[in-house]
């Protein structure tokens, strides 16, 4: 059975990674399940220069899901070089980097600064965060501004390039175009949802930032339903995820388009669940009758 799958001119050998900001930089799972196994690592958010994050209170569980306001908290280019590539590069599957930057400028100055640095699986640009104030959202709200970025890195870059997109638009097929158009290898859909939750005792919200970003299993039919509009818009492979802690949750993303999955909120409670959905995917593709993984993408049955 063949269960490669190609993001631009990366070629994974299956398709399913972990998500960005649910995996630290791999090396804090690495007692915890062979890293090797899985499709690409994909590492938390990176911008130029070290960032703090939020105060605490960061993560709130709500049903079904989980809302956080981490405040894209990293180490900077030159930290992350120095402490996490050193293990990542020694790993067997491509490393993805997560970026963001406060202007264009920065978004391709990390660009070219990752492209430097050599052995890089693939750069995912992270312009759909809601939880700071600067960068983020407006990025991946604004179709102009989305394309600007996206354009720069490619001018910065040789590595491929996977646009993470914005849930927070009306419609995805206008902010998915200008990324393709822009030279966007994939996309990456989708980023978390805008929320809140509040202590009704104290009546604080639950969360020091007041709002955040919600993730999990409660998402997972909104952003099949994105992945299904991207997928009707644009040709680029799609990386599907909202909600994944399953095979038939990674086959359901795949059907409606997606090439590739991540996993990402399920593996704070289950950080074995990528290794599982790729041996479900294997068992589905099994009883199917299924030689090719690819056999999958995009074959929900819906007359047009
Ligand atoms: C705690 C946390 C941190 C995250 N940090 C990032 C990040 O740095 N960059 C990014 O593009 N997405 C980030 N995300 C979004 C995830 O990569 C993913 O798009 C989202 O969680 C949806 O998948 P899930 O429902 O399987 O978690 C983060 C999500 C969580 C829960």
């Amino acid at each position: 059975m063949n269960l490669s799958i190609k993001i631009g001119k990366l070629r994974m050998q299956n398709p399913v990674m972990v998500a960005s900001g649910t995996f630290g930089y791999g090396v804090e799972y690495a007692q915890l399940l062979d890293l090797n196994q899985l499709g690409a690592v994909v590492v938390k958010g990176i911008c130029l220069n070290p960032v703090r994050g939020n105060p605490t209170p960061r993560t709130v569980e709500v049903a079904s899901g989980l809302i956080n306001a981490i405040g894209l908290q990293g180490p900077g280019v030159d930290g992350f070089i120095k402490k996490y590539w050193p293990f990542l590069k020694r790993l067997k599957v491509p490393t993805i980097i997560n970026i963001w930057g406060t202007t264009v400028e920065e978004y391709a100055e990390v660009a070219r600064r990752f492209d430097a640095l050599g052995g890089v699986g693939a750069l995912e640009l992270n312009v759909s965060c809601p939880n700071i104030k600067e960068g983020g959202s407006q990025f991946g709200t604004d179709v102009k501004l989305l394309a600007q970025v996206v354009a720069a890195c490619r001018k910065a870059t040789q590595l491929p390039l996977i646009t993470k997109m914005s849930p927070n638009v009306v419609s995805i097929a206008p902010y998915a175009r200008a990324a393709a158009d822009a030279g966007s290898d994939a996309l990456a859909v989708t980023n978390s949802y805008p929320a809140m939750a509040i202590d009704i005792e104290t009546r604080k919200p639950k969360l020091a930032n007041v709002t955040g970003g919600l993730t999990g299993p409660c998402i997972k039919p909104i952003a099949i339903k994105l992945v299904w509009d991207a997928a009707q818009a644009v040709k680029i492979p799609i990386i599907g995820m909202g909600g994944i802690q399953s095979a038939a949750d990674a086959i359901e993303f795949m059907m409606a388009g997606a090439t590739a999955v991540a996993v990402g909120t399920a593996n704070f409670y289950e950080p074995q669940t990528a290794l599982q959905v790729i041996a479900g995917i294997r068992e589905f593709m099994e009883k199917h009758g299924l030689k090719a993984v690819k056999e999958i993408i995009g074959t929900v049955a819906v007359k047009k």
